[in-house]
């Protein structure tokens, strides 16, 4: 195979590729079957500044909105997490051409590509697949994709997005693990959806964006990342107004065409480096943020006595008093991100007296209780309502991620805890999470990954 033609596997060591690092990547994405893990010496507080990428939400849409033109697209601001790597190599592997200009710049071509199948071992690895089934119904009519994975969350139905592309026109089919669409003609349409999904909404708006006439969103999620599809597509010439909204209008355009488009910041990396700057004590400034994007994490880290100072694209966390109490319940944006609860939580373990965390989005999104328990965390769980007993204290243990987001707040509870904190399953982290331990190296951390079948704990923190 020509190396040219293999570029695109597609992570930024892209830049010097030879057929050796082609292979690495491939490894990269077989990362669960490798015994990597972090190793933590706690007790550090974090100080400095500290630089947030595009967001992963955000990203695992815009790229498979390419194939919705037949010109080249410039994705800038592209974050270097394994989820990323997997919805690149699906475009390359559907005939795609996927070139890293720099570290975190990619320009993405579907032009003349014919193929609406994604590979179904690349599309099973993560959530985000399901984009693939609006972009290539909304190009070709047509699409055949497998089943999503994604993070353990409970129960995690897209009947919603099938709702969105039946009311389109599409016929849907289920079988052997593949959805299949298929439209003779794809019209606007109204689309209410009955519970507010992220994912059926940005499915929804790809598949509409090239469709006859208008399309009208009801209940529409509002989340930055649907705003910042819909500024993506209508960068591409698409007409999409009120996204942000809970109504979201899509006037059908025939053609859209190539564009340069910066990802937007991730408010889920922004506030992890939040609540870990929160729980060590410590002073951090947060760049590359939007401060609107992160406002239900701030309030909610000043009521438990933390300082946030907002600038234009920048927030400062920092810690000069004791952490209180405080009680917090998940909702779609711009309620409280269920995908900061485990770190918020974490954070509250700390904090004097008892607080009450509520998930409204997912139905198990307390698995990674069990491994806070290891660490000294009083948490009781019922349901979808945990009572946290802050202790003040947590201490390191070996633990394991069970989701992304678990994994980072086993992250912040290992930063904070006395002593050593081992993490398994660090692949969860690093689909969503890029360079996480160069970032947190830099403003102090003592965080290392290791290879675990060589390093031993305590070998790894001593050398
Ligand atoms: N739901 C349905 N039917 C559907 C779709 C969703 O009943 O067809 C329900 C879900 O079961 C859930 C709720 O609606 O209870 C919300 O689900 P949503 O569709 O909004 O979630 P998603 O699109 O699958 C995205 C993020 C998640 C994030 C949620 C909520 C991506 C790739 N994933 O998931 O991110 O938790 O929105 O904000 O964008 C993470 O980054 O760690 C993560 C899990």
């Amino acid at each position: 195979m020509a190396a040219q033609n293999l570029l695109l596997c597609l992570t930024k060591e892209q830049t010097d590729f030879t057929e050796e690092n082609f292979f690495g990547c491939l490894l990269k994405l077989r990362r669960e079957n490798v015994l990597e893990k972090y190793v933590i010496r706690g007790g550090r507080r974090l100080s400095g500044e500290i630089e947030v990428s595009g967001a992963k939400n955000a990203a695992v849409a815009l790229i498979p909105a390419v194939l919705l033109c037949d010109e080249p697209c410039v994705l800038e601001n592209v974050p270097d997490i394994s989820d990323v790597s997997i919805s690149l190599r699906i475009m390359y592997e559907m005939g795609a051409k996927v070139e890293y200009l720099d570290k975190t710049t990619v320009r993405i071509s579907a032009e003349g590509l014919k193929n609406f199948c994604v590979p179904y071992e690349s599309a099973r690895r993560m959530r985000a697949s399901y984009y693939f089934l609006g972009a290539l119904l909304g190009r070709f009519s047509k699409a055949r994709v497998s089943m999503p994975g994604g993070c353990p969350l409970g129960d995690r139905p897209i009947d919603q997005h099938l709702k969105a592309f039946s009311a389109l026109g599409a016929k849907c089919n289920i079988e052997y693990g593949m959805v299949d669409l298929y439209a003779e003609h794809l019209r606007g349409s109204q689309i209410y959806l009955d519970v507010v999904s992220v994912g059926a909404t940005m499915n929804a708006m790809l598949a509409a964006v090239r469709a006859d006439g208008l399309t009208v969103i009801e209940n529409a999620a509002k989340e930055p990342h649907i705003v910042d599809l819909a500024n993506f597509l209508n960068s591409m010439g698409a007409d999409i107004m009120g996204a942000g909204t809970d109504v979201i209008k899509i006037r059908g355009v025939k053609n859209l065409h190539g564009t340069t488009y910066s990802v937007v910041p991730d408010q889920i990396e922004a506030g992890t480096f939040m609540v870990a700057a929160a729980a060590t004590g410590g002073d951090v400034l947060i760049k590359n943020v939007i401060p609107k994007h992160l406002e239900p994490i701030t309030s909610k880290l000043r009521k438990i006595g933390v300082n946030v100072d907002e600038y234009d694209d920048s927030v400062r966390v920092w810690v000069d008093g004791p952490l209180v109490r405080t009680n917090i319940k998940t909702m779609p944006h711009p309620g409280f991100p269920t995908d900061m609860q485990p770190q918020m939580a974490t954070l509250l373990t700390l904090a004097e007296g008892t607080s009450i965390v509520t998930e409204g989005v997912w139905e198990q999104r307390f698995r990674y209780v069990d491994e806070l328990r290891r660490m000294g965390a009083d948490i009781s769980v019922d349901g979808k309502v945990a009572v946290i007993e802050g202790t003040g204290k947590l201490t390191g243990a070996p633990v394991k991620a069970c989701d992304l987001r678990a994994g980072a707040a086993l992250i912040i509870a290992g930063l904070a805890a006395k002593g050593i904190t081992e993490i398994e399953d660090i692949y969860h982290i690093e689909r969503g999470y890029g360079n996480l331990v160069e970032k947190l190296r830099k403003v102090g951390a003592d965080i290392q990954k290791v290879t675990s079948p060589v390093a031993t704990m305590r070998e790894a923190v001593s050398g």
